[in-house]
């Protein structure tokens, strides 16, 4: 399954990613690593690319990284099997060819900067060592020791791997990079019927005593090298070792998070961001639409407007911490009304108050059509609006922006098109009698598309318009 070539070798690697997000990773890895046999899962999405490491680990879309070390169809396990007949199916499914875990091996210390590298192996494990001398001869001391013992460590927590405590920054990774056996621990997710068979527990059992028996692997739950993820589901069967320590989702240039930042960055694709553009959100928040678009379009400018002071301050804050105060500015200005001349920008983007983090006490559904309008006088005509609203606000968003139609074309309509905003949990729908005359009907607005995707506890819905007349 991994491939252990040469520099340009191929290697296979999976991502997971929020429901609604897949389709936005495979466009991702497809244009930035030049990315071939991708798969989609739920909720994961499995692909080959030769491309540097360093720029896998810069995907946007995804939550989380791994190399990919088996993917088997699932499960098949009776009810009534016993404990000797779990285990051997175990077994089988998941180490099979050894040979396969061996080159998983070489490939992950080879993703390392290690193997390949004798040198520069050698000098890492002489780092690690002095880093351990110091840990354990430095207790005692005083004055400025302790400072640069932690420093040292943290110089060293630069490389990627996952120790399983993101918390702990400062804690020494006891044999990293030297090449002894690997030491590792297992991280199992059953789910649906396969977990009614079986226990996290069993599965890790059977997989350690494997590992450890065949191929001299050590086990270490507390500070493993490696850690060995496994999804079980109904659907497919998946193991790899993720590649990064903290999430991809994680953003190191963000100080404060506002949206989640893989649907934040999401907003911006949607969007399609030309050169020289000048993008507007007029409820930004702590920035972070207009960040994640910043970082992938160099040569754009940023506006954001909100009413609340404190997250215009810490949007300010974040957009220092992102060095970013060169190409984006804050008003404090109301989406209801705003201060900005007709057709003068040329993407709005907008995340509106909805849910328990973000959610106002004003109410949003009679603002809904003030705001649209707003929104629809300063695009320019061919310009884009991409919106993240709640179900319940989407609802409201399509009877203001689909023109009045008669009742035969209605039904037809109805009968054709598949409602993404429509969910069986949804709350009571807005009142269309809250909308006031003098801004209906948004005729310029053309509808583009619609998804669904998760932002954790409750469900988004992402819409698309273009401007298409004055
Ligand atoms: C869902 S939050 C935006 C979160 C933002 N995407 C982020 O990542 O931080 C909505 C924002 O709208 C602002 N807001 C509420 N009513 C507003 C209005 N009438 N005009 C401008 N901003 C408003 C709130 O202060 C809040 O910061």
């Amino acid at each position: 399954m991994v491939n252990i070539g040469n520099e340009a070798s191929q290697i296979r690697y999976f991502c997971t990613a929020g429901y609604g997000m897949e389709q936005f990773v495979i466009d991702e890895v497809t244009k930035k690593l030049a990315a071939h046999d991708i798969e989609r899962l739920q909720g994961k999405v499995l692909f080959s690319s030769s491309a540097h490491i360093s720029l896998v680990k810069e995907l946007k879309s995804a939550e989380r990284l791994f190399l990919l070390m088996k993917r088997d169809s699932p499960l098949k396990l009776s009810a009534h099997a016993n404990p000797a007949r779990v285990a051997s199916v175990l077994k089988s499914t998941l180490i099979g060819d050894l040979q396969s875990w061996t080159s998983a091996e070489v490939t992950w210390r080879r993703l390392q900067g290690v193997v390949g590298d004798k040198k520069k192996e050698e000098s890492k494990c002489e780092e690690q060592r002095k880093v351990e001398e110091e840990n354990v001869c430095g207790e005692d001391n005083e004055g400025d020791i302790p400072i640069m013992k932690k420093r040292r460590m943290m110089d060293c927590e630069d490389e990627y791997v996952y120790t399983g405590d993101d918390q702990d920054k400062t804690r020494p990774q006891a044999n990293r990079h030297c090449s002894g056996p690997l030491s590792f621990r297992i991280s199992c997710k059953c789910s649906g019927s396969v977990s009614r068979h079986l226990s996290v527990q069993e599965v890790s059992k059977v997989l350690g005593t494997s590992l450890s028996g065949q191929l001299g692997w050590k086990v270490d739950l507390r500070n493993p090298q490696i850690e060995i993820t496994v999804y079980l589901r109904d659907d497919h069967c998946l193991l790899g070792i993720p590649l990064t320590r903290l999430p991809l989702a994680n953003r190191r240039y963000i100080k404060t998070t506002g949206l989640r930042s893989t649907v934040a960055w999401a907003m911006g694709e949607l969007a399609q961001i030309q050169s020289g553009s000048l993008v507007l959100d007029p409820m930004c928040g702590v920035g972070t639409i207009l960040i994640e678009a910043a970082q992938e379009h160099k040569l754009a400018c940023f506006l954001g407007l909100d009413i609340d002071d404190r997250q215009l301050h810490k949007a300010s804050e974040n957009v220092a911490f992102a060095e970013l105060r060169d190409r984006m500015h804050f008003l404090k200005a109301s989406s209801t009304h705003m201060p900005l001349p007709n057709a003068s920008v040329d993407t709005v983007v907008c995340d509106l108050p909805f849910g328990k983090k973000f959610g106002t006490k004003t109410d949003m559904a009679a603002s809904l059509p003030l705001i649209l309008a707003e929104m629809e006088r300063v695009l320019r005509v061919g310009g884009s609006l991409v919106l993240l609203l709640s179900p319940q606000l989407s609802c409201l968003l399509k009877k203001l922006l689909t023109p009045p139609q008669t009742g035969t074309q209605e039904a037809a309509n109805q009968e054709g098109v598949q409602d993404v905003t429509s969910t069986p949990t949804q709350g009571k729908e807005p009142s269309i009698g809250l909308m006031t005359e003098s801004c209906l009907p948004l005729s310029s607005l053309k509808h583009q598309t619609s998804l669904r995707l998760s932002l954790g506890t409750i469900d988004g819905l992402l819409h698309k318009y273009i401007k298409t007349h004055a």
